[in-house]
């Protein structure tokens, strides 16, 4: 199959553009800056295509011979604070990828959202849902998938608590109690490839879990066991948390949001086996995030340099 990724320059899209390229499909990567796909490149039969790709035209340009979109595009944090950002990422950008593969003649969307669309008060989880019921209504052979948390030696979860721990003694926590079943990326790029193989997943929502239920508190101490870090890991109550919210809302780049805090008044915990339809077996985070926390993290500061070196 000929399939383009947009949003395929990150974390999940590294991962699956290698695994449907060893599956022998022909990928092409979608990015708005063509330095951040670089290390893309060296995939076998894969493509970059840097373009707007919220320029309908654009998008139905580069679609032209592919059977299958698959979007990735999601964002955690808006600049502002309205939920223009979050609605432009996530429903504007599902509008016009709809109608750029009618325009193209791709039959097969493939959409990335998460756990809890549609649920709760964050500009995040109203504007997944928004995106979904798009996608619902398009006419289009769609899927969608939404993981709970995903992990993996390059992901932007657990090196950053990793990474908070190595530099505080005390790590005060908001939403503590928040449950998630992390979901191994492997396993993710996993389902995509199997959902892609089978004519039945047409009009499904698999929704993936890793086999284990964490709770945010547990999860960060066990990230300070393997790191072997002796650290106070301490839970805010929901006032304080929100604050931190609020705090970290006028932090360039917010590595934390009064939006994260309303998504996390939700557990990102399944309602439906996905991967068992799918024939998968998931692995859970003390089976697999060992092999790179416990090396001292050698595996992730080599991630980080390859990461630096791409925006370079
Ligand atoms: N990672 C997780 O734990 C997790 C869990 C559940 C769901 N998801 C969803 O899975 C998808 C992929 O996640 P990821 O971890 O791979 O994210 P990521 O590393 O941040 O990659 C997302 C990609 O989307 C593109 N993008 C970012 N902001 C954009 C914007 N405002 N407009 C258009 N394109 C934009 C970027 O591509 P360019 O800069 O190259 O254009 C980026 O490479 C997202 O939709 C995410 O919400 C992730």
């Amino acid at each position: 199959m000929k399939i383009l990724i947009l949003g395929g320059s990150g974390f999940v899209g590294g991962h699956l553009s290698r695994r449907l390229s060893r599956a022998g499909h022909r990928v092409t990567v979608a990015t708005r800056h063509a330095p951040t796909a670089r290390r893309l490149k060296i995939v076998p039969g894969l493509a970059v295509r840097a373009f707007d790709p919220y320029d309908v035209e654009a998008l139905s340009e580069a679609l032209a011979g592919h059977d299958v979109l698959i979007n990735l595009v999601g964002i955690l944090n808006e600049r502002g604070f309205s939920g223009a950002g979050f609605r432009r990422a996530h429903v504007e950008l599902v509008e016009g990828a709809i109608e750029a593969c009618r325009r193209a003649g791709v039959a097969r969307f493939v959409h990335m959202s998460a756990l809890n669309a549609g649920q709760g008060e964050s500009h995040y989880l109203i504007t997944r849902g928004e995106g979904e019921q798009r996608v619902r209504e398009s006419g289009l052979d769609w899927t969608m998938v939404r993981p709970s948390t995903i992990f993996g030696p390059d992901d932007s979860f657990l090196n950053r608590f990793a990474g908070l721990l190595a530099i505080s003694p005390v790590l005060p926590l908001a939403r503590p109690q928040a449950r998630f079943a992390p979901v191994w990326i492997g396993d993710v790029v996993e389902a995509f490839a199997r959902a892609l193989e089978r004519d039945d997943s047409v009009g499904e929502v698999y929704e993936l879990c890793g086999r284990e239920i964490w709770r945010l508190d547990e999860l960060v101490r066990w990230v300070a066991r393997q790191r072997g870090m002796k650290r106070l890991v301490v839970g805010l109550p929901d006032a304080l948390g929100w604050l931190q919210g609020k705090v970290f809302d006028l932090v360039p780049g917010k590595p934390f949001s009064s939006d994260n805090f309303k998504s996390l008044k939700i557990d990102s915990v399944c309602s439906e086996p996905g991967f068992e339809r799918l024939g998968i077996e998931p692995w859970g985070m003390a089976d697999k995030a060992v092999e790179w926390l416990a090396d001292g993290g050698r595996q992730s500061r080599y991630q980080r340099f390859r990461q630096r070196a791409r925006r370079s």
